[in-house]
């Protein structure tokens, strides 16, 4: 059995009670944490989003409408003034080296929950250069599975957009399996997104 990054995390935590939000918990591989994000980290977040909200993707320029909209509403998340919980894996100097996003299911993905108590996973990113073989993508997805869980959400689910076709979509189909469907033209004409979901 190859030993991923991701089960590592999960081999090394399997004795451990469920965290609370408060608590740097996640390791990964010793020298990365998961926690929440704090109102500190949100400069650090911004270059990391702006690495990958581009198109075309990685070359091309910012979206900076889109970036914009993400940091608004992670401030807005940290004054409780939304629905949204972000999270943030950090290295030993504090560094924040990749993030994630939870938040209440878009109604057009509403139609793939088969459970009662959905939640949705957004913005998932780490920064250019963490990638690959650090596991700090697996172990941000297993933290907010976790994180969930915890407070009785019954299932994670999550689109991913055709800008993110190299980079997240064999992530999503290695950590998670095949896609459960597709949303077609999410995000413009002939741009569908496909779907996938896991019980928590
Ligand atoms: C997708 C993303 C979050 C994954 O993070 P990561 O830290 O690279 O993920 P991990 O190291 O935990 O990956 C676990 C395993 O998934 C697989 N994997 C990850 N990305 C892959 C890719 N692009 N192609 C093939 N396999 C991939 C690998 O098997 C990897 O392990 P390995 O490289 O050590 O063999 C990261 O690549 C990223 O930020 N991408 C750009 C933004 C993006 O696509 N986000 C998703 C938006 S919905």
């Amino acid at each position: 059995m190859i030993l991923r990054p991701d089960n590592r995390v999960n081999l090394k935590r399997m004795n451990e009670p469920i965290p609370t939000s408060e608590e740097p918990i996640t390791e990964i591989e010793q020298s990365y944490v998961v926690r929440e994000l704090r109102l500190t980290d949100v400069p650090q977040v911004e270059q990391i989003a702006r690495q990958w909200v581009r198109f075309p993707p990685e070359t091309g320029p910012v979206i900076e409408e889109e970036v914009q909209e993400m940091i608004e509403l992670m401030q807005e998340s940290i004054k409780l003034q939304n629905n949204r919980h972000y999270f943030v894996s950090t290295d030993k100097a504090e560094n924040v080296v990749g993030f994630v996003c939870l938040a209440d299911l878009e109604p057009k993905m509403q139609q793939f929950s088969t459970t009662e108590n959905p939640i949705e996973l957004k913005n998932l990113y780490v920064q250019q250069g963490k990638r690959r073989g650090k596991g700090v993508g697996s172990a941000l997805y297993n933290f907010a599975k976790d994180w969930s869980r915890a407070k009785g959400y019954t299932e994670i689910i999550l689109n991913s957009g055709p800008r993110y076709k190299k980079t997240g979509w064999p992530f999503y189909q290695i950590i998670i399996g095949d896609p459960i469907g597709m949303l077609k033209d999410f995000y413009g004409p002939g741009n569908g997104a496909p779907v996938w979901r896991e019980d928590l």
